[in-house]
């Protein structure tokens, strides 16, 4: 396993922007990319890494909001119910925070690491980051739909926390 340079929205934002294709095949180097992004995102103390996020244009996320890892290829969000506004992070966004309002429940159906189909339904957190991880791959940062973002004061109250 390798850590990966995480882009920054400060530095990289014209490849951050960039839609990322789907993978046609799942193989050796998916699972590769899958564990470099878990490894990158768990030393960053991340909750989810979107593949564009280390330079890798393609539709590939891991998270793990506390219950586990999951490995998402060419995920898609096919339902979603009710709302929850939060605060939201993002690792190529540092030191930073927003308010995002977001759908409560999100069904995601994607392959898994032997490219097999399945579906994911999460709430709150999960369903947060599910929708955080997947907007990466079409190039949108939470920073686009945060109601505001937090003051340096907030940010500190949240750092003491
Ligand atoms: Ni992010």
């Amino acid at each position: 396993m390798a850590l990966l340079r995480i882009l920054t929205l400060e530095q990289d934002e014209e490849a951050l922007r960039k839609k990322s294709r789907p993978l046609e095949v799942v193989n050796q180097r998916t699972r590769t990319l899958l564990d470099d992004l878990y490894e990158t995102m768990q030393e960053a103390n991340g909750v989810g890494l979107a593949a564009p996020q280390v330079g890798v244009l393609r539709r590939v996320v891991v998270i793990d909001v506390g219950e586990g890892r999951i490995d998402l290829v060419n995920p898609e969000i096919i339902a979603t119910d009710g709302e929850q506004e939060d605060r939201e992070g993002c690792l190529s966004v540092p030191e930073e925070c927003g308010i995002v309002k977001r759908p409560m429940t999100v069904t995601v159906k994607a392959l898994d690491k032997n490219g097999k189909p399945f579906t994911l339904t999460g709430e709150g957190l999960l369903a947060r980051a599910l929708c955080h991880e997947i907007d990466h791959l079409d190039g949108v940062i939470y920073v686009d739909k945060a109601s505001r973002m937090l003051t340096p004061e907030e940010m500190e109250e949240l750092e003491e926390e």
